[in-house]
């Protein structure tokens, strides 16, 4: 849930600065939801989640989403991630090459 609580926060700081958003799509059913935002500085994120087995031993949400933001210098960043039963999986060109073991 954790990224989850970075997402909301990261929209309640869009909205503090009164940024102007131009697109804001939210669909929550019993067992899926997504989400899909951007303002008009550059910054967006989307996320598709979905409860999988329901009512079994290996109910479990599974979650699909990105997000993206511009710098101060002006360079784009971006991130996409799987977060389910095999844990958080972020790709991202930001982020260090994972050492293999
Ligand atoms: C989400 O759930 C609704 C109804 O519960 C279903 O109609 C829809 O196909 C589901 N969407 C996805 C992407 O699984």
């Amino acid at each position: 849930m954790k990224f989850l609580i970075v997402f909301v926060a990261l929209f309640a700081v869009a909205l503090a600065e009164e940024v102007p958003i131009v697109r804001s799509e939210v669909d929550i059913e019993p067992n899926n939801y997504s989400f899909d935002w951007a303002t008009n500085d550059g910054q967006a994120a989307q996320a598709k989640g979905e409860l999988k087995n329901v009512g079994t031993d290996q109910e479990a949400l599974s979650v699909q989403g990105s997000y993206r933001y511009v710098d101060n210098d002006g360079v784009e960043h971006s991130l996409s991630y799987i977060a389910d039963e095999n844990g958080f999986q972020p790709q991202s060109a930001d982020l260090p090459v994972p050492v293999q073991a």
